[in-house]
C-alpha cells in the first residue's frame, strides 16, 4: 500500500524552548512512528526576513537540529535535512513562479500581517512576497500528503493546494484528453455546457470550492449523459489529466498551552522562555521566580490558580493528585507558592533529563550531527530529483 508522507519545516531561529517542544516537536516525534516523515531546516525562509543578518544561519540551523535530536526526533525513522542543501527546491520554486498569479501571493494573509508587524524591516521584497510559493515548492517537491503546521500556516497549505491544482491543470494533460472532454461537454446542451465551463473555470482558476460543488450538482442533474461522459466531465472539473504534483492536506497542530514565565505566550521576543537543554540550576531559578497570581501577595492570602501561570504548567506536568493539592492549597492558603512550584520544577527537569543526555552526545561530537544531516540531505535530494524529472518533462524542458 502507498504510505502517506509527512513533511514539515522550521525556520532556524536558534535554540528552541518548551513552547516549541509542546507545540511542534512532540507532535513530530509522535508522527515519525506513524508515517514516513521528512523534517527540514527552512534556512532560505529565514533569509526572507533576515536577509540583513548574514552569518547567523548555519549556527542557528545546527543548534536547532541538535534540539530536534535531543527532543527525540529519531534519524533512523525520519529524514532530517536542510532546505538549501537540496537546490531542487529553488528550481521548482522558479518554475512555479512562472504560473503563479501575483494576486494569489498578495492575498495570502501572512504577507500583509508580517509587513505590518515587522515595521523595522523593509519587507517589500521579491523574496518575501514569494515566501508561500517557496513553501509550496518545499511541500510539492516531496509529493507530501500531510503537513503538520500551526493555525497561522493553514493559508499557506491552502495556497499550495491551489498551486498544485493549477500546475496539474496546465501541464498534466494526456494527449487527446482535452478534445475528448470538449466532446463530452457539448453533450450537455449549449446552456448547461456554458454554465459548466464557467463553474469549471471559477474552480480551477480561482479555487472556489462552491463552484466545484455546483458543477458536480449540474452533472448529477444532467439526465441524458452516458456514464462514460459523466465520469470524464467529473475528472475534467478537477484537472482531469495526470497528477504530477500532489495536493497536500494540513495536519493541524493544536496550539500549545505552554505559557511563558510571565503568563504571556512563551516566545523568545518576550524573554519569558525555558530553553530545551537549559541547565538545571537556571531552570530551577526561573521557575522559582516566575509570576504567580498577582492578588496573592502574602503567604496568608488565598490565591486563584486560574489567574496563575504556574497552574498552567501543572496542567502539563502534574497528575490529578498534585493538581487537586494545588487547587485546594492555593485557594485556602494552605501551601506557599514556592512549595507549589516544586512539582513543576521536578516535572520540567525530568522531561529534560533524557534530552540533556542525548544532546551531550551530539554536542561532544558535532560530526555525528553533520553525518545525520548529510545522510538526510542525500535521501531528500533523491526524492526531489525524481519529482523534478517529471516536472521538467511535463513542462517540456527535457533535453535528454
Ligand atoms: N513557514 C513555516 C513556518 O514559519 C516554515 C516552513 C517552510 C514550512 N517551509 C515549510 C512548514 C513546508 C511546513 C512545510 O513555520
Ligand atoms: Fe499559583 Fe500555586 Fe501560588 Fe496558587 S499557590 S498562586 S497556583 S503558584
Amino acid at each position: 500500500m502507498y504510505a502517506e508522507k509527512v513533511l514539515s519545516g522550521m525556520r532556524p531561529t536558534g535554540r528552541l524552548h518548551l513552547g516549541h517542544y509542546h507545540g511542534v516537536l512532540a507532535n513530530w516525534i509522535k508522527l515519525q512512528h506513524e508515517y514516513p516523515c521528512l523534517f527540514f531546516v527552512a534556512d532560505w525562509h529565514a533569509l526572507t526576513t533576515n536577509y540583513d543578518e548574514p552569518g547567523t544561519i548555519t549556527q542557528n540551523a545546527m543548534d536547532m537540529v541538535i534540539d530536534w535530536l535531543a527532543a527525540g526526533v529519531d534519524p533512523s525513522q525520519a529524514t532530517i535535512f536542510i532546505q538549501s542543501k537540496v537546490p531542487e527546491h529553488a528550481e521548482l520554486h522558479l518554475l512555479l513562479s512562472m504560473m503563479t498569479p501575483l494576486g494569489w501571493l498578495e492575498r495570502v494573509p501572512t504577507y500583509k500581517d508580517q509587513q505590518e508587524k515587522l515595521t523595522h524591516k523593509d519587507l517589500t521584497t521579491y523574496g518575501f512576497l514569494g515566501y508561500p510559493l517557496l513553501q509550496a515548492a518545499d511541500i510539492l517537491i516531496y509529493r507530501a500528503d500531510k503537513v503538520p503546521v500551526g493555525e497561522d500556516q493553514v493559508p499557506h497549505i491552502e495556497f499550495t493546494r491551489e498551486i498544485a491544482r493549477r500546475f496539474n491543470h496546465l501541464y498534466g494533460k494526456e494527449p487527446g484528453y482535452e478534445e475528448k472532454a470538449r466532446e463530452s461537454v457539448k453533450k450537455l446542451g449549449s446552456k448547461r455546457a456554458r454554465r459548466y465551463e464557467e463553474l469549471r473555470n471559477r474552480y480551477q482558476e480561482k479555487g472556489e470550492d462552491d463552484a466545484l460543488e455546483q458543477a458536480k450538482e449540474l452533472l448529477n442533474d444532467a439526465q441524458n449523459l452516458s456514464h462514460g461522459d459523466r465520469e470524464r466531465l467529473f475528472g475534467y472539473l478537477e484537472g482531469g489529466g495526470k497528477m504530477i504534483l500532489v495536493e497536500p492536506g494540513a495536519l493541524l497542530t493544536h496550539a500549545s498551552r505552554m505559557p511563558g514565565l510571565d503568563g504571556q505566550k512563551m516566545s523568545k521576543s518576550y524573554g519569558n522562555t525555558i530553553a530545551l537543554r537549559e541547565d538545571a540550576d537556571t531552570i530551577t531559578k526561573k521557575i522559582r521566580t516566575m509570576q504567580t497570581d498577582p492578588q496573592r501577595v502574602r503567604r496568608t492570602d488565598p490565591g486563584d490558580p486560574e489567574k496563575c501561570p504556574v497552574w498552567e504548567f501543572h496542567q502539563i506536568y502534574s497528575n490529578d493528585e498534585v493538581k487537586s493539592w494545588v487547587q485546594e492549597g492555593c485557594r485556602s492558603a494552605g501551601i506557599g507558592c514556592i512549595e507549589c512550584k516544586q512539582p513543576v520544577i521536578d516535572g520540567v527537569l525530568k522531561e529534560q533529563e533524557p534530552m540533556r543526555e542525548r544532546a551531550r552526545m551530539y554536542e561532544e561530537d558535532p560530526l555525528l550531527v553533520k553525518n545525520i544531516v548529510a545522510d538526510g540531505c542525500e535521501r531528500a535530494r533523491k526524492l526531489a530529483q525524481e519529482t523534478m524529472r517529471d516536472v521538467r518533462e511535463a513542462i517540456g524542458l527535457d533535453y535528454s
